[in-house]
């Protein structure tokens, strides 16, 4: 049998617990999940397209049937490049709804073959979107439990100039349990 391949594709900017609740739910029903980054020129991220790779490898990397790539140009030509047969993708509130079908249905006009696959992340993640999170962290609010703690820390490397890491958090290795444990190992 010909194997179920998805992609998943998003901005990412930044990956938020939403988007790794889809990726664990999208992974349990594709035999190949394909968290692919638009590389989208007219934005300006908060991450660069590096970094969001780097995060989301380091946040799918327990998942054996998970993995991150990068596209640019038309999703549906995308698709058709890596063989996927759906595109994943997350719808929240009823306000979701619209664009999402928008885009569903311009897709399924420009490649017919290939279906759009809607899940619902936790309800408790379904007002989360990485928009919010970057504003309540580019103003000082707390964004613990709305993404993993990598990805905190790495909003934090970003936005607060007192926070001098010094280095970019790629994997759980360099969060602050990662450098606690190191700096306790030393001493
Ligand atoms: O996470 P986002 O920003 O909601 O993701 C939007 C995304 C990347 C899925 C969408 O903008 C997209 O598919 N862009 C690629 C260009 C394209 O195919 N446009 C036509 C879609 S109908």
């Amino acid at each position: 049998m010909r194997k179920k391949i998805a992609i998943y594709p998003g901005s990412f900017d930044p990956p938020t617990n939403g988007h790794l609740d889809l990726v664990e739910r999208g992974s349990k029903i594709f035999d190949e999940l394909v968290v692919a980054i638009l590389r989208n020129l007219d934005k300006a991220p908060l991450f660069n397209v590096t970094e969001r790779v780097a995060m989301l490898e380091a946040l799918t990397g327990q998942y054996s049937n998970v993995r991150v790539d990068t596209f640019d140009g038309l999703t549906v030509d995308y698709a058709a490049r890596v063989g996927a047969g759906s595109v994943l993708r997350g719808i929240r509130a009823l306000s979701d709804y619209e664009y999402e079908l928008q885009m569903a249905l311009m897709n399924r006009r420009l490649r017919p073959e290939l279906e759009t696959v809607f899940m619902m992340p936790a309800d408790k993640y379904s007002y989360l979107s990485s928009r919010l999170v970057r504003e309540v962290a580019q103003l000082g609010g707390s964004v613990k439990g709305l993404v993993p703690e990598l990805v905190e820390q790495n909003l934090r490397g970003k936005l607060d100039p007192a926070y001098k890491l010094g280095e970019f958090a790629a994997s759980p290795e360099h969060t602050s349990e990662g450098r606690k444990s190191r700096t306790r190992k030393k001493s």
